[in-house]
């Protein structure tokens, strides 16, 4: 990844309920939240990479959250059709960034619901220039009849997974693919064929503990060896610095509070 896009946390908060880790009854702190997304925003322009921002808008407080504006690949975007009324309104604006960006936008039918990079990855490929494969979630925001749909447009295979727990709703919070052969996954998240399809796409599976999965750890970002994540515990560091990784440890509480942490604040544009 070297550009991302990423939203100020200017109008964040949690005024609606639409996963279990939101209450309106226990509101982000804004101030702390500012601090903390703007170490973020440093950390990527530290490891080069090139951050760009879209406007927020008053009363989406969940814009921030820019992983679930759409997918993008190779140059293309496609648009998400959001689960819930209360983040519909998010659509419109990725869409105009997105055209003037200048990428090519694609537009799903709007009963196929999809929320982009948060319920889809790109699989890293160790063949020049080729994105492997997706793999993709449903269940509890995406439909899986989006993942066809979303696989055709962009003409690569696609691995679909049943999401099992509602705390892990979206595949970004539960499964983060390391490298082609290594991903950090939390097993409570998927049923028993989700988990089979998993390890056969991948050579070392590295399961997290239930504290490390509530500490969003599978919600990270990933630039060749560094890894961005919320606070992880003493075994994850240790097994992901002895495969090689750097990891870069931020404290996003106050993200965790809409069920969100590193990765879901961070859209990959290419
Ligand atoms: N409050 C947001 C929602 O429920 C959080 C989104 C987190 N994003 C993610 N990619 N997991 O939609």
């Amino acid at each position: 990844m070297n550009r991302a896009l990423m939203c100020n946390p200017r109008y964040y908060t949690v005024d609606y309920e639409i996963n279990p880790w939101m209450h309106v009854r226990e509101k982000p702190d804004t101030r702390l939240a500012a601090v903390q997304w703007k170490r973020l925003y440093e950390t990527l322009i530290d490891l080069g990479i090139e951050v760009e921002l879209i406007e927020p808008v008053k009363g989406l407080p969940d814009m921030v959250f820019t992983a679930n504006g759409g997918l993008i690949h190779d140059g293309n975007f496609i648009l998400s059709n959001f689960r819930f009324k209360e983040r519909q309104g998010e659509a419109a604006h990725f869409e105009t960034w997105a055209e003037r960006d200048g990428f090519e936008v694609f537009r799903l039918p709007e009963n196929s619901i999809f929320e982009g990079e948060g319920d889809m990855l790109a699989l890293p490929s160790s063949r020049p220039g080729k994105t492997g494969r997706l793999v993709a979630g449903y269940r509890f925001r995406s439909d899986i009849g989006s993942h066809n749909l979303v696989s055709g447009i962009l003409g690569l295979e696609v691995v679909s997974v049943e999401l099992t727990s509602k705390h892990f709703y979206h595949l970004d919070t539960c499964f983060c693919p390391l490298t082609e052969d290594i991903a950090i996954y939390y097993p409570g998240a998927f049923d028993e064929y989700g988990l089979k399809v998993l390890s056969s796409t991948f050579k070392n599976l590295l399961p997290l503990e239930e504290r490390d999965a509530r500490h969003f750890c599978a919600n990270a970002v990933v630039r060749g060896k560094d890894i961005i994540m919320n606070r992880c515990g003493e075994a994850l560091r240790k097994q992901l610095n002895a495969l090689g990784f750097i990891l870069h440890e931020l404290d996003l509480s106050e993200f965790i509070k809409s069920g969100g942490s590193a990765k879901c604040l961070v859209l990959k544009l290419d």
